[in-house]
């Protein structure tokens, strides 16, 4: 059981660590000074989006192809660990790049600031709830109305993104062609669309249900405490 547990922690941590390279390397290839805690920012910010993505996207994904059936159960584990990518990125902002931000940042973009703390509050409710202690203790329908809010912390961050970094996305869309890669902030913006898009499907589907997820996967599974093996 604990080595399942280990196992599953240290497939996404290193899965993890692949898209943190992916997106560094977009970053070099655009030119960054990748090395710089300000770019190092950026790539850890746009990990915690792409994981907790793919972490939501699983459950609709699994009703839709059976071929994600054995992954279903990474929803936990990728979702945390994107979290906790998102708590790191506040952290590294406050700490060592408030200089850069903090003064002119705060005062002209305050709704995208609002929306980031909500978001990270929320997230950290998430991750509070996310073992089977917090089911036995909250029941399942409120345990399940936390988690779901998580869709609207992605919404949140969507907006977190959207106000901080349009000017960087209309600067490209005037400079392109000279410009050929996108600020990789666009592309989250666009992914976190999408999956939310993907998620409201799912929601309207006439075939869709949580009936049916939950054939796939009990509470406790979501948790991440059965025994299957991947
Ligand atoms: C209190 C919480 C937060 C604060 C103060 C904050 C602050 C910031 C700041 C100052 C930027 C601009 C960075 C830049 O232009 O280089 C930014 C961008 C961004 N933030 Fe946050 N953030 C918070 C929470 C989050 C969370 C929880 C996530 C994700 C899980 C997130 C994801 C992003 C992303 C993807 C970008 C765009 C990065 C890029 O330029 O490529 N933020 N945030």
């Amino acid at each position: 059981m604990l080595f399942v547990e280990i196992k599953r922690w240290l497939f996404s941590l290193i899965f993890s660590l692949f898209i943190l390279g992916l997106i560094g390397g977009y970053f070099a290839l655009g030119g960054s000074e990748w090395k710089q805690l300000f770019f190092i920012n950026k790539f850890i910010a746009s990990t915690g989006i792409l994981l907790i993505g793919i972490s939501f996207s699983l459950g609709p994904l699994c009703h839709y192809f059976n071929i994600f059936d054995s992954k279903l159960i990474y929803r936990k584990y990728l979702g945390v660990l994107g979290a906790l990518y998102g708590f790191l990125h506040p952290l590294i902002t406050v700490l060592f790049l408030s200089e850069r931000f903090f003064g002119k940042w705060k005062l002209n973009n305050w709704f995208a600031f609002v929306a980031a703390v909500i978001a990270t509050f929320l997230l950290i409710m998430m991750v509070l709830v996310s073992n089977k202690f917090a089911i036995q203790k909250l029941g399942h329908e409120v345990w399940k109305f936390i988690l779901r809010l998580g869709y609207l912390a992605y919404f949140l961050l969507l907006l977190h993104i959207i106000l901080l970094k349009y000017p960087r996305w209309i600067m490209w869309i005037k400079d392109f062609p000279q410009t050929i890669l996108p600020s990789f902030s666009l592309i989250s913006a666009i992914f976190i669309l999408l999956i939310l898009l993907l998620r409201l499907k799912a929601l309207f589907d006439s075939e869709y249900s949580e009936h049916e997820v939950g054939k796939k996967q009990t509470p406790s599974e979501v948790a991440g405490q059965n025994q299957t093996s991947n």
